[in-house]
C-alpha cells in the first residue's frame, strides 16, 4: 500500500499547522527571547514593543495563572525565564498582535537590562564543577579490572561526537482556539499530545480537561517535537486563556534554529581491551552528555546511552557511565537515536583505534565480537534471535565483502588524485521506550452504519507513515478493503494518556492496541453472522469482506453484516488497550528485560576523498536490515534511507558551532551544512533479512525509525579509510563529524 499521504504532499495540499484557516481575530504571538546565555534580569523594558500599532498584549510570567514551569522529567524549566536567565534564545515573554509580521517586529523591539553570569558550554568544565541535570548512572558487566589485566592489547583515547540540528521542515507551530466555560483546543505540531495537554494544564491552573489537543500531522519531528513542541503549545494556550481569542504561534527558522534544543553532544573517554585472538574482552568507557540549560529527555537519552554501549557485540567485561552535564545551551533533547547514536560511535571509535594500534582492519574485530543468543547485554537481556551473526552471512553473500575490499584497493592503485575507503557498521537496537511505564497505547475504532470505519490512534504521523500502517492494521484485522477505513486525526479526547509517538514504537504500541480493538468487534460481528446464518460462531469467518459459512461463502455482505448489528443494538465501536507483556528493569541493579526486541542489521559504506580539496562522496551504501516480516516495504525502505542520509549528515557535514558566550553561530543553512542531493549517498541498496519476524512487533513488522539512523556512522570510518589510502601513517581523528576541513587537514599534517 502506497502511503496515503504521497498525493497530498506533493500536490501541496497536506496541512500543517500553518495551512488551518484562521479564525477571525486571531492573535499572532512572537516568543520574546533572552539575547545573552547566563545571567539575571535586572529589568525588562517593553515600552517600545507595547506601543508598535497592532500589538495587543504582552503575555509575562506574572501572567501565568498556575505554575510558570514546563519540565517534563525533571521540573526545572521555566515557560518564562524569571528572572534568571540559563541559555541564549530562552522564552521571556510572548507579544501578542493583529499580525505576525508585528508580533516578530515588535518582539525585537524589547530592551533587556541583564547582569551577565560567565557561561558554560563544555561538559567536561560542567562535569568539574559536579554540575549536572540527573546523578551520573552507570552500566556494568563482568569485571573489567581484572579482565584487563589478561588482555593483549589496552587501547586508550578520547572522542567526541557533535550535536545535531533536526530541521524539521514544519518549524515548531501551534494554534489554539478559544472555547465555552474557559476550554481551549490546542492544535499542535506535537509528537506527545498528552504531554502537551497535561503541561498546559499545570501552567493554565486547570485540569486536563479542560484542554484539547488535536494533531493531524507533522512537517517531521525526528524528536525534536517529543518535548519541544510543549512551550509555544502552553504559551498560545495562555494568550487564548488571557485574551480569549485564537492565538498562533509559527516559529521563523531561525528562531527555531536559535531557540530549541538538538542532538546531544558527547565528549568520551574510553579504554578498550582485546585478547590475541581479537576478542573484545574488557571495554571501560566514561560519557559526558552536553545536557544543556535544562533536564528536559537528558535523563532518558542518558539510559539509553548505556543500553548501546557495546552496540551490536557481546562484551564480557564492560563498565560504562554517563554523565549528563548542565552547560548554558538551548536543552538538548531527544533526537532520532534517542542517545543509543552517540554509544554506537564510541564503541566503533574504540574497535577502529584497536584496530589501528594492533594493526588490523576493523571488521576482523567487529566480525569477532557480534552477539549470540544467550550471550547478555551490559543490562542482563540476551538477543532473541541470532540476528547479528545471520545479518552479516547474508550482507557477505549479497554484496561480497572481500569483492568490495578488492575492488577500493584497485581503485587507489589506479588513482591517485581521489582514494576510496571502505567500512562496515553492524547495528542492534532496543526496541521499547526505556521506561517501562510509557509502553502502552490505545485505539479507538467505529464502524459506521454503512459499514465503513473510522479509527483513531494515540500514534502521532509524522513522515513516516505511521496513518498508512495504522489503515492496514485495521483493514487487515476486519478482513475489508483499505478504502473502507479512515485514520482520524490523534485527539485527546478520543484516545487519552498517550505516550509521545517516539522510541519506533508508534506503529508497534498503538498497532497492537488496534489490533485488539479490530479483533474485539469482529468477534462480535462472527455472533451476530452466525445468528442470522443458523450457525455456530465458530463455523464463521470473516475474509475480504465477505461471510463465510463452513467454508462456503454466504450472500451476507459486509454491508449487511453491519446494518444487521446495529439494528439489533450490537455496539460497534471498541477501544483497545495494549502494554507491552514481559519487559522490566530495575534501576538499582541497573539489570532487567528492558526491551521487547532487537532490531539488526549491517550497512558497508563506500566513500571518495578528493585529496586535493579535501571534499568527499559517499558513493554507496549497502544494507542488510531485519525489518522482521515488513508490512510495507515502500514506507519502510524510505525510513531506511532517510534515516542513512540523516546518519551520514550527522557524521560528515552537519556541525553545529557555539561560541564560548553560548551563542549558536552555525544558525543559518549557509553555515550550517544537511545533506543534500549531492551528498546523499549515489546509490543505497537494501536487501530485507531473511526471517520469521517478531511476535511483539506489529504483524510481525520490526519497528524501523530509528535503528537505521547508525547506519550512517560508518560513513566516519569510510572517510578516514579513503585518507589511510593517501597518508599510510593517518591516524583516525575521533572528534566527529569528520568535515571537509577536518579532512583537508588531516590528509596534509
Ligand atoms: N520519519 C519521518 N519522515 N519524519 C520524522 O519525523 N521521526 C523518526 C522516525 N522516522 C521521523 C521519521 C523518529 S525520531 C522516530 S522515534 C520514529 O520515526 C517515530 O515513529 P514510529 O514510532 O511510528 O516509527
Ligand atoms: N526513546 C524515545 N523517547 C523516549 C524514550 C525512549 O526510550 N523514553 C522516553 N522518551
Ligand atoms: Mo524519536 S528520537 O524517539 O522521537
Amino acid at each position: 500500500m502506497k502511503n496515503i499521504d504521497s498525493r497530498g504532499h506533493v500536490t501541496g495540499q497536506s496541512i500543517y499547522i500553518d495551512d488551518i484557516p484562521e479564525q477571525q481575530g486571531t492573535l499572532h504571538g512572537a516568543v520574546v527571547v533572552s539575547p545573552v546565555a547566563h545571567g539575571i534580569i535586572r529589568n525588562i523594558d517593553y515600552t517600545k514593543a507595547e506601543s508598535t500599532s497592532g500589538v495587543v498584549r504582552i503575555v509575562t510570567a506574572a501572567d501565568i495563572p498556575g505554575e510558570n514551569q514546563i519540565g517534563s522529567i525533571v521540573q526545572d524549566e521555566q515557560l518564562f525565564a524569571d528572572p534568571e536567565i540559563h541559555f541564549k534564545g530562552q522564552p521571556v515573554a510572548l507579544i501578542l498582535a493583529n499580525d505576525y509580521d508585528t508580533a516578530w517586529e515588535a518582539a525585537g523591539k524589547v530592551v533587556f537590562d541583564i547582569e551577565e553570569k560567565q557561561p558554560v558550554t563544555s561538559p567536561r568544565e560542567a562535569a568539574k564543577n559536579k554540575s549536572f541535570l540527573v546523578p551520573p548512572r552507570t552500566f556494568r558487566q563482568g569485571d573489567v579490572t581484572s579482565a584487563f589485566k589478561e588482555c593483549e592489547y589496552i587501547v586508550k583515547g578520547s572522542a567526541s561526537s557533535a550535536g545535531q540540528e533536526h530541521l524539521y521542515l514544519e518549524t515548531q507551530g501551534v494554534y489554539t482556539l478559544p472555547s465555552e466555560n474557559g476550554n481551549i483546543k490546542v492544535f499542535s505540531s506535537t509528537q506527545g499530545p498528552t504531554a502537551v495537554q497535561r503541561i498546559t494544564g499545570h501552567v493554565l491552573g486547570c485540569p486536563m480537561h479542560k484542554i484539547e489537543v488535536d494533531v493531524n500531522r507533522l512537517g517531521g519531528g525526528f524528536g525534536g517535537k517529543e518535548d519541544q513542541a510543549t512551550p509555544w503549545a502552553v504559551m498560545a494556550s495562555l494568550g487564548t486563556f488571557l485574551t480569549h481569542k485564537a492565538v498562533k504561534i509559527i516559529l521563523p527558522r531561525h528562531i527555531d534554529l536559535m531557540i530549541t534544543g538538538k542532538r546531544h553532544p558527547y565528549e568520551y573517554d574510553f579504554t578498550i581491551g582485546l585478547d590475541k585472538s581479537l576478542k573484545i574482552i574488557a571495554f571501560e568507557a566514561d560519557y559526558f552528555q552536553n545536557g544543556g540549560a535544562a533536564t528536559d529527555l537528558s535523563p532518558a537519552i542518558l539510559e539509553r546511552t548505556l543500553f548501546h554501549i557495546t552496540n551490536a557485540y557481546y562484551i564480557p567485561n564492560v563498565r560504562g557511565t554517563v554523565y549528563s552535564c548542565r552547560t548554558n545551551l538551548p536543552p538538548n533533547t531527544a533526537f532520532r537515536g534517542f542517545g543509543a547514536p552517540q554509544g554506537m560511535f564510541l564503541m566503533e571509535t574504540a574497535i577502529a583505534k584497536a584496530a589501528e594500534a594492533i594493526g588490523v582492519k576493523a571488521d576482523a574485530i567487529q566480525k569477532n565480537n557480534l552477539i549470540r543468543k544467550g550471550e547478555t547485554f551490559p543490562y542482563g537481556q540476551s538477543p532473541d534471535e541470532d540476528n547479528a551473526v545471520k545479518v552479516w552471512k547474508q550482507f557477505d553473500e549479497k554484496f561480497g565483502i572481500e569483492k568490495i575490499k578488492e575492488s577500493v584497493k584497485t581503485y587507489n592503485a589506479q588513482n591517485r588524485l581521489t582514494k576510496k575507503g571502505f567500512a562496515l557498521m553492524p547495528i542492534c537496537f532496543g526496541i521499547s521506550f526505556t521506561n517501562q511505564s510509557m509502553n502502552q497505547a490505545r485505539a479507538l475504532v467505529h464502524i459506521y452504519q454503512d459499514g465503513s470505519i473510522g479509527i483513531s490512534t494515540g500514534a502521532v504521523e509524522m513522515g513516516q507513515g505511521v496513518n498508512t500502517k495504522m489503515m492496514q492494521v485495521a483493514a487487515q484485522v476486519l478482513s475489508v478493503n483499505v478504502e473502507r477505513v479512515k485514520i482520524e486525526t490523534t485527539n485527546t479526547t478520543r484516545v487519552s494518556n498517550t505516550s509521545p509517538t517516539a522510541a519506533s514504537s508508534g506503529a508497534d504500541l498503538n498497532g497492537k492496541a488496534l489490533e485488539i480493538a479490530c479483533n474485539k468487534l469482529k468477534e462480535r460481528l462472527i455472533l451476530v453472522a452466525a445468528k442470522l446464518l443458523n450457525t455456530e460462531a465458530d463455523s464463521i469467518i470473516i475474509e475480504n469482506e465477505k461471510v463465510i459459512n463452513s467454508g462456503k461463502v454466504s450472500s451476507l455482505t459486509w454491508e449487511e453484516l453491519v446494518m444487521t448489528a446495529h439494528l439489533e443494538r450490537v455496539g460497534l465501536t471498541e477501544n483497545g488497550h495494549y502494554a507491552t507483556p514481559e519487559i522490566h528493569f530495575d534501576k538499582n541493579l541497573e539489570k532487567g528485560h528492558p526491551f521487547a526486541y532487537h532490531v539488526f542489521g549491517m550497512a558497508g559504506i563506500t566513500a571518495v576523498v578528493d585529496i586535493l580539496r579535501g571534499t568527499y562522496e559517499i558513493e554507496n551504501v549497502d544494507i542488510v536490515h531485519d525489518f522482521g516480516k515488513s508490512m510495507n516495504e515502500t514506507i519502510d525502505h524510505g525510513q531506511v534511507e532517510g534515516a542513512v542520509v540523516q546518519g551520514i549528515g550527522w557524521m560528515t557535514i552537519e556541525d553545529l558551532v557555539f561560541d564560548e558566550k553560548g551563542s549558536f553561530l552555525s544558525n543559518s543553512l549557509s553555515t550550517y551544512k544537511v545533506p543534500d542531493i549531492y551528498s546523499a549517498p549515489k546509490e543505497i541498496r537494501i536487501s530485507d533479512l531473511k526471517s520469521e519476524g517478531n511476535e511483539r512487533a506489529i504483524l510481525k513488522s520490526k519497528a524501523v525509525g530509528e535503528p537505521p539512523f547508525n547506519y550512517g556512522i560508518g560513513a566516519f570510518f569510510a572517510i578516514q579509510d579513503a585518507m589511510r589510502a593517501f597518508r599510510e601513517n593517518y591516524e583516525l581523528n575521533t572528534s566527529a563529524p569528520i568535515t571537509h576541513e577536518k579532512v583537508l587537514l588531516g590528509l596534509y599534517k
